[in-house]
């Protein structure tokens, strides 16, 4: 049986900001059971639901120096749909109503993570054979299992994967302070290593010293040697580009499921959604306070409302999406300029915007059951979730061409009849806008062109079967 380590700093259904959660939660169950033991360790936050804590079962506790300080680790378990996922303990880290906050505070917090969770394998007793990271928060991992960690027998044949769900954050302050979060020593803060532009860079130790890195999408790969792209470490990039694999990534087709979902009130499929997916339209504009009307272009955001997502772009344009036969109903939290702004339209076109500025799960389920199109024009997109959720339930997604939203969503052919939504090229406000105006064109217009759009748009396959193979595939080239 080969053993994998997932860690990481969230996971559904246990704590959940964005995409990162979905994965780490849902990509584990999908490996070949009879080969791959993959478990799941991440900090038990204070903020996890309560109805998770009070079911998590003691394993162990010890004390770890760190900081100058003799601090406590408690190691907790939970057997979720047969995935054991171990949670760290300390609450004078894992407090707060987020799992993230303070810059610099999560710094040292999740510093204390790598090293409390490495430290609690030989205490668990449980010995993997890859150390599988996600993202800043787990990057000195790999750091740790060729230094320090690696010089002991029990981590000294163990390989760390290092995955790019979003090269934007990388874990960066001043070198001193990296150093003593990081307890490395002052020959690991050079230019090859974890030193980046005359600061510690924590993400940057991850992929210096992983044994392979991936990243959520093909094209994302590429993109992240640019420098339009590279965050500062395209270079890097570069250098590693033969350790460096696209692996697209899927949704759990258990919980995105039109025809099982317990949150929308009609179930529908590909055969039915002609009749059914209506009925959740009208619902969900009852539920908005919307005008009913099932004939009306409604499009739908589910998103943080940061420039990530090509909302500056939304801003150029707004009143122009929302002329009058449109409806836009948004669900999102962020930046409080994007909050704003979408109230604000809120108010002015009260009749057809629905601007929603919480996270709700069960809300978004009927955004993305009940919406005609779904809009994600992203500055850029190491893969997205959202476009894949939208395609599952036929809401058609109009998106900019990058990274995972160029490789999972097909434009539309009027041609050939192909396609399974709408894309555009450049970050320009005018073309997304022209694209929206297509769209909603062949809606009004070519009713039967659209409804196969939705069609193909729910019968392709992003669930994780094909991507845990190639996963599977690169744990096995490591174990050997
Ligand atoms: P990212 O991880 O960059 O935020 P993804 O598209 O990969 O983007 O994943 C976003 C996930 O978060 C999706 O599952 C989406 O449905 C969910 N999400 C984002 N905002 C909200 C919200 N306000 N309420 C409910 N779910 C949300
Ligand atoms: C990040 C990216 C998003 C990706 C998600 C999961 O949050 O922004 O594009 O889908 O991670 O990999």
């Amino acid at each position: 049986m080969k053993k994998i380590l997932f860690m990481a700093s969230e996971a559904v259904p246990f704590i959940k900001t964005g995409g990162l959660a979905d994965v780490v939660g849902s990509l584990p169950k999908c490996f070949d059971k009879e080969q791959y033991d993959v478990r799941v360790m991440i900090p038990k936050y204070l903020c996890i639901k309560e109805q998770f804590r009070n079911k998590m079962t003691f394993v162990d506790q010890f004390y770890m120096d760190y900081l100058g300080q003799s601090r406590y680790v408690g190691i907790l378990q939970y057997i979720y749909e047969g995935i054991t996922f171990y949670f760290i303990d300390n609450e004078s880290y894992f407090w707060g109503s987020k799992p993230y906050g303070d810059w610099y505070y999560d710094l040292e917090k999740f510093s204390f993570f790598c090293q409390a969770g490495l430290s609690a394998l030989p205490v668990i007793g449980w010995k993997p054979d890859v150390i599988h990271c996600h993202d800043w928060q787990t990057g000195l991992v790999p750091v740790y299992l060729k230094g320090r960690f690696g010089a002991g027998e029990f981590f000294s044949k163990m390989k760390s994967i290092m995955t790019i769900h979003n090269l934007k954050f990388q874990g960066v302050w001043d070198i001193n302070t990296i150093k003593r979060f990081s307890g490395l020593s002052d020959d690991y803060f050079t230019s090859d290593k974890l030193e980046a532009y005359n600061n510690g860079n924590m993400l940057k130790g991850g992929l210096v010293y992983a044994d392979v890195i991936t990243t959520v999408s093909d094209t994302y790969a590429e993109e992240i040697k640019t420098q339009f792209y590279g965050e500062g470490l395209d270079g890097l990039m570069r250098a590693r580009s033969a350790s460096l694999h696209g692996i697209v990534n899927g949704i759990d087709y258990d919980d995105f499921s039109p025809e099982k979902d317990r949150h929308i009130p009609y179930p529908y499929s590909a055969e039915n959604f002609r009749e059914e997916k209506l009925k959740n339209k009208l619902a969900l504009q009852e539920e908005l306070g919307l005008p009913k009307d099932s004939k009306k272009f409604l499009i739908g955001i589910v998103s943080r409302l940061t420039d990530q997502k090509g909302f500056d772009l939304i801003q150029c344009v707004m009143d122009e999406i929302c002329s009058d036969d449109v409806q836009l109903v948004v669900l999102g939290t962020g930046d409080e300029k994007y909050e704003g702004m979408f109230r604000h339209y809120d108010w002015k076109y009260h009749d057809r915007v629905s601007a929603q500025i919480y996270y709700s799960e069960p809300l978004s389920h009927k955004i993305y059951a009940g919406c005609d199109a779904f809009l994600m024009p992203s500055l850029f997109e190491p893969c997205g979730l959202s476009q894949l959720m939208a395609l599952r339930y036929g809401t058609v997604p109009i998106v900019r061409e990058t990274g995972g939203l160029k490789d999972t969503v097909w434009a539309y052919n009027e041609y050939e009849g192909t396609g399974t939504g709408f894309s555009f090229m450049n970050y320009n406000a005018h073309e997304m806008l022209d694209t929206i105006r297509y769209a909603k064109t062949v809606y009004y217009e070519k009713r039967s062109e659209w409804d196969k759009i939705v069609e193909r748009a729910m019968k392709v396959d992003f669930s994780w079967t094909a991507s845990a193979k190639k996963y599977e595939a690169l744990y096995d080239s490591l174990i050997g």
